[in-house]
């Protein structure tokens, strides 16, 4: 049985005081459960204080994104190893809005999932179509070769470990929810692209959330479709109530 995994996207969102305040708050009332896994994606400047306030808790903290060069004349960026030396264990990975705005490719992408693999991170591979692929019926095709790309070169047994994020671009941040039946046949699809790329254990072990206006009122249907493993939340990851809400539904 695959371990549900709800991560919180908290994008460019608050203060460091009220990154502090919601671990503090949120630590405390995690269910005790080997179910799912919780985990917080702040900005990148905090994550060494909220790794070390989650220290001895089941809460567990990723990063947005990341370079996929160790170190270098990268002015801005963050690398792989910089982040497993603060013990961050989950690395956002080509995110919509980093291919959209920071001009992220499926290539650049695939490098790095495999320096996030090389420095024992788990990546969180974002894939999505727009609202023009959906409406043009490319949403299957799109998604498949965005699959393939992030996965070149990476080994079967890290494939089983990596996390698979399908986020419709049209439904992040706009109220819009791709119904669950949707959502669960893109899901179903992508597992199928992992099965032919790898095997059928590697396509029934990799996990794939459901992101773009989840919340607590909707993630429970979304959990119950059978390719849906969890999910990747933007805004309603802000709220410590909201969030942990989510975390007692998929439990
Ligand atoms: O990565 C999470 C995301 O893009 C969805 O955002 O605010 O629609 O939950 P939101």
């Amino acid at each position: 049985m695959r371990k549900r995994i709800i991560a919180g996207n908290w994008k460019m969102y608050k203060m460091m005081d009220e990154a502090k305040s919601f671990v503090a708050e949120v630590k405390g009332r995690l269910p005790e459960t080997e179910l799912v896994e919780a985990v917080i994606c702040p900005p990148s400047l905090f994550l060494a204080e909220l790794v070390n306030q989650s220290e001895g808790t089941s809460l567990k903290i990723g990063a947005q994104t990341m370079h996929d060069a160790a170190e270098g004349a990268y002015t801005g960026e963050v690398s792989p190893n910089m982040l497993a030396d603060l013990n961050v264990q989950y690395v956002i990975l080509g995110h919509s809005e980093r291919r959209q705005y920071f001009n992220e490719t499926d290539e650049s992408v695939n490098r790095k999932v495999l320096a996030a693999f090389a420095n024992g991170l788990t990546p969180i591979v974002c894939v999505g179509e727009s609202l023009e692929e959906r409406e043009g019926g490319k949403t299957v095709e799109r998604v498949a070769l965005q699959v393939n790309k992030a996965f070149e070169g990476v080994s079967a047994d890290q494939a089983k470990e990596a996390i698979i994020a399908y986020e419709p671009i049209w439904a992040i941040g706009t109220g819009k929810t791709a119904t669950a039946e949707d959502a669960n046949d893109v899901c179903k699809e992508i597992r199928h692209e992992i099965g032919k790329l790898y095997d059928k254990n590697t396509a029934s072990a990799i996990r794939i959330q459901y992101g773009g206006s989840v919340k607590p009122a909707n993630i429970g249907e979304l959990l119950s479709m059978e390719h849906i493993d969890g999910a990747l939340v933007g805004g309603a990851s802000l709220e410590a109530d909201s969030f942990v809400k989510m975390i007692e539904v998929a439990t």
